[in-house]
């Protein structure tokens, strides 16, 4: 591991959690496979419907084919999240200055995507007809490995706008037929720190028995 890097690691699954941010802004080192491992690993590890495991980490280091995809990630972002961003008011928790500092992350990943040293390509088997429950196979184990990605000390993001292009972006990384991705997580050392993230209050959007009622005590 080059020197400096991973500092950030811990265990406590709290911490991890408050603190993994999505880390857009990546240096291009190499990551030892055996890190990239055990975030497979841990991937693996989710819960599937049915523990029916159709999942498939394509993970992807070739600069040809992450550079297709970007092509299509960047056009994307110039077509609808661009202008998205401009237009809309920060989220809660947010703030305006906060939320242009992630707006520029945002477009400093589309322009960097495919320099981000290993990419892990989240895939299912989920048939010509994917129906609303399909991604809950599939984002747990996302998430896990988000999480174990944070733990090492490495930064990620959980990425889904390529799949505005499916078609052509799973034909450019091989998917065949039968499966699709449903995530790109870009894997690397982040140059920036972990940090806690920005959320609104809890109780805002936490009901107590009825919809709409005060869970009391939570703040
Ligand atoms: C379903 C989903 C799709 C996302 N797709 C992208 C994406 O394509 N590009 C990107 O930069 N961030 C993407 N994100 C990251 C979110 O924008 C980010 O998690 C959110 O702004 C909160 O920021 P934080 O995790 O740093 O607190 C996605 C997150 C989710 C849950």
């Amino acid at each position: 591991m080059p020197e400096g890097q991973g500092q950030a690691s811990g265990t406590d699954v709290f911490e991890i959690m408050h603190t993994m941010r999505a880390m857009r802004r990546l240096k291009p080192d190499p990551v030892p496979d055996e890190l990239i491992f055990k975030i497979l690993a841990a991937g693996q590890a989710a819960a599937s419907g049915g523990n029916t495991q159709r999942w498939r980490f394509l993970v992807l280091k070739d600069p040809a084919k992450k550079k297709a995809v970007q092509v299509y990630y960047k056009k994307a972002f110039d077509e609808v999240v661009g202008p998205r961003y401009a237009s809309s008011p920060p989220p809660p928790g947010s703030d305006p200055a906060r939320y242009k500092r992630q707006h520029a992350a945002v477009e400093y990943l589309t322009d960097h995507y495919h320099e981000a040293p290993v990419w892990i390509v989240a895939c299912l088997e989920d048939g010509a007809n994917p129906g609303r429950t399909a991604g809950s196979s599939i984002y747990p184990a996302v998430q896990n490995m988000l999480l174990a990605a944070r733990a090492l000390g490495l930064g990620s993001t959980l990425t889904t706008r390529h799949t505005q292009y499916e078609k052509e972006v799973d034909a450019a990384m091989g998917v065949p037929p039968g499966y699709h991705s449903y995530a790109i997580l870009p894997i690397g050392y982040p140059m920036g720190r972990f940090g806690p993230v920005g959320r609104g209050p809890l109780s805002d959007v936490v009901y107590l028995d009825d919809w709409g009622k005060p869970y009391p005590g939570l703040k």
